[in-house]
C-alpha cells in the first residue's frame, strides 16, 4: 500500500506499527513531519509539491505517477489535505481509502471538531470510507464514536477522536488487503461478519 500524508502522519504511523505493508509514503509537503518517521523505518518516501504545478490536473497527474511507481493494491489518504480531481479519484476507484475526523455524513470538510462542539452533538468520532468524487462521501467501511464531554475543548475532543482513528484505519486497511470488503449498492459489508463500528466511552 501507498500512504499519502500532508503533515504529522500519525495515522500512517499507526498503520506501519500495525504491521501493514506500507511500500511508500508520499507527501505534497516537503516539511510533513511524517516523512522522517517513514524514512527512519526504511520506507520509501517521496514529495510531490503541489506548489510546483500550475493546475490541480497537473499536480494530480504527477501524484499518480509517483503512486503508480509502487503499483499499490491500496492507496490510503491519511491527513492528505488536497482536493482531488475526478480523474484522479476514478483512477483509484475501489482501492483508495480516506479517514475523516467526524461521523460522516455529519461534518464533511474542515474544522470538524470545532463544528461538532458548536453544534452541541453528544457523540462524535471518525470514519474510514472509500474515496469517491464527492468530497468526504463514499461508501463507509468503519466508524468509531466517542462521547463529547461538557468540559471538552477542540484539542481534547480531537485527541479523543484521533486515538480511535489509530484503531479503525489499520483495521479497515487490513480488511481491504485481505479482500474482505464488499461494496453493494454503495454500502460496505465485511466478509466474515466483523463489527464495523466501535464505541469508545
Ligand atoms: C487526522 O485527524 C485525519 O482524520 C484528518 O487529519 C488528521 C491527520 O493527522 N483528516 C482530514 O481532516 C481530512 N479531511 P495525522 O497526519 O496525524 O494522521
Amino acid at each position: 500500500m501507498v500512504v499519502l500524508i500532508s503533515g504529522r502522519g500519525s495515522n500512517m504511523q499507526a498503520m506501519v506499527e500495525a504491521g501493514l505493508p506500507v511500500a511508500a509514503v508520499i507527501s505534497n509537503r516537503a516539511d510533513a513531519a511524517g516523512l522522517a518517521y517513514a524514512a527512519g523505518r526504511g520506507i520509501a518516501t517521496s514529495v510531490v509539491p503541489h506548489r510546483d504545478y500550475a493546475t490541480r490536473e497537473a499536480f494530480d497527474a504527477a501524484l499518480a505517477q509517483a503512486i503508480d511507481a509502487f503499483s499499490p493494491a491500496l492507496v490510503a489518504l491519511a491527513g492528505f489535505m488536497r482536493i482531488l480531481t475526478e480523474d484522479f479519484v476514478l483512477r483509484y476507484q475501489g482501492r483508495m481509502l480516506n479517514i475523516h475526523p467526524s461521523l460522516l455524513p455529519a461534518f464533511t470538510g474542515l474544522d470538524t471538531h470545532a463544528r461538532a462542539l458548536a453544534a452541541g452533538v453528544k457523540l462524535h468520532g471518525c470514519t474510514v470510507h472509500f474515496v469517491t468524487a464527492q468530497l468526504d462521501h463514499g461508501p463507509i467501511v468503519m466508524q468509531a464514536a466517542v462521547p463529547v464531554l461538557a468540559q471538552d475543548d477542540e484539542a481534547a475532543l480531537a485527541a479523543r477522536v484521533l486515538k480511535q482513528e489509530h484503531r479503525i484505519y489499520p483495521q479497515a486497511a487490513r480488511w481491504f488487503l485481505e479482500g474482505k470488503l464488499v461494496i453493494e449498492g454503495g454500502v460496505v459489508r465485511v466478509k466474515g461478519d466483523h463489527p464495523q463500528q466501535l464505541y469508545a466511552p
